[in-house]
């Protein structure tokens, strides 16, 4: 059985900063709301006719496939993590392998929003483990910003989120107690409700509390209607006591149980890189764990919450700053949509 490591890591975040200050041209809002509730100062927006989730992608694979020392060419399997796809269908996997110009891979796409990279990298290591594949990529990217309510009725969400993208490439390792030492994937979706993007959607409202009204036809035309633009039915919905209130709980939960799986305590932990939800619930997190400012990295205030991208870029922001050091403990923890959570546990 191999060991699996992460060999290169890139990162990729647009050239377009929004201030909070800026949100205000769009929408009722002020800087100190956004600040004292999530922590976040400016947020990077992709440019909206150049650039896609898979392009961003691109751009962070790059950097991590030339940090491995490896070409796309060696790549021989892609794992992409995305709440915001290109497309409905196909994933932004196999658009990533055809503008990088990779072999006939198999190419998988995530859609476990938050916890997507969590997720992506624990698929990679037991593919890695069991010596299926040997340079797996793993991308988590995001271009939020297209399907945000911008205006006043959509400011509780609309200002969390950001985009941009981050990839690892993970590869088998012999050294001994290196690499990923275990992840732990969780889920529960009783509330799944409760942080979503309904529409479009399969599902036709069925069983949600303001069903839409669809066209009178006998088959087809269930996907979206001018009265669900019009509504704002087709924006995402957070009920964010909810979701703070559960992710409080099952982040320290997540990663102490990495922590006995491999009897550890936290303070063992070199870096915690949690995934960038909300910097109140990170601050709460480091608290329960007893960590202490240095050990924990958080950059939520200039990218806001860039969901299945936030931990890449925050794990690559950290190693690059070299707050990352050869043999380090490093903890990945998520927490999101679904309810899902994950935690890996990784020795540098
Ligand atoms: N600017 C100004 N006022 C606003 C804004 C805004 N951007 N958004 C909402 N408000 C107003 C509301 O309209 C409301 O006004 P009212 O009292 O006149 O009705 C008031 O602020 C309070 O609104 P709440 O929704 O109750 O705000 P709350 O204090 O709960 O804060 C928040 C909302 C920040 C989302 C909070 O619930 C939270 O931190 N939740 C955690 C969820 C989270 O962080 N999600 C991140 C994404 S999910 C993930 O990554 C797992």
């Amino acid at each position: 059985m191999f060991q699996s490591r992460i060999a290169g890591i890139g990162y990729y975040v647009p050239k377009n900063i929004y201030t909070n200050d800026d949100l205000k041209r769009f929408m009722d809002t002020s800087d100190e709301w956004i600040q004292e509730r999530t922590g976040i100062k400016e947020r990077r927006y992709a440019d909206r006719l150049t650039e896609t989730t898979t392009s961003m992608g691109v751009e962070a694979a790059t950097i991590a496939i030339q940090r491995a020392g490896i070409t796309s060419k060696d790549v021989d399997f892609i794992i992409f993590a995305t709440l915001s796809p290109d497309y409905y269908f196909p994933g932004c996997a196999v658009l990533l392998q055809r503008t990088m110009g990779m072999g006939e891979v198999g190419a998988l796409d995530i859609r476990n929003q938050c916890s997507g990279f969590v997720y992506a990298l624990s698929i990679a290591d037991q593919f890695v483990k069991t010596g299926m594949y040997k340079n797996i990529l793993v991308v988590g990217s995001e271009k939020q910003s297209f399907a945000m309510d911008h205006s006043t009725r959509g400011r509780a969400i609309s200002v969390i989120f950001g985009d941009g993208a981050g990839a690892v490439i993970v590869q088998p390792t012999t050294e001994h107690g290196k690499g990923i030492l275990s992840t732990h994937l969780h889920s529960d979706g009783a509330e799944a409700e409760k942080l979503a993007m309904y529409y479009p959607g399969a599902s036709g409202g069925i069983g949600l509390a303001n069903q839409p009204k669809w066209p009178d036809q006998e088959l087809g035309g269930m996907f979206i209607t001018p009265q669900m633009i019009a509504d704002g039915t087709i924006f995402p919905v957070m009920d964010g006591q909810a979701v703070f209130k559960k992710a409080v709980v099952k982040f320290p939960e997540v990663i102490l149980e990495a922590l006995a799986k491999n009897n550890l305590n936290p303070t063992d932990i070199d870096l915690l890189v949690p995934h960038q939800a909300n910097l109140r619930i990170s601050q709460y997190v480091q608290k329960k764990l007893g960590l202490t400012d240095d050990k924990v990295f958080n950059n939520i205030q200039k990218y806001g919450n860039t969901t299945a991208a936030s931990i890449p870029i925050a794990l690559c922001e950290a190693w690059e700053a070299g707050k990352i050091k050869e043999g380090d403990l490093v903890c990945l923890a998520a927490f999101g949509a679904g309810f899902t959570w994950g935690s890996a546990l990784i020795r540098w």
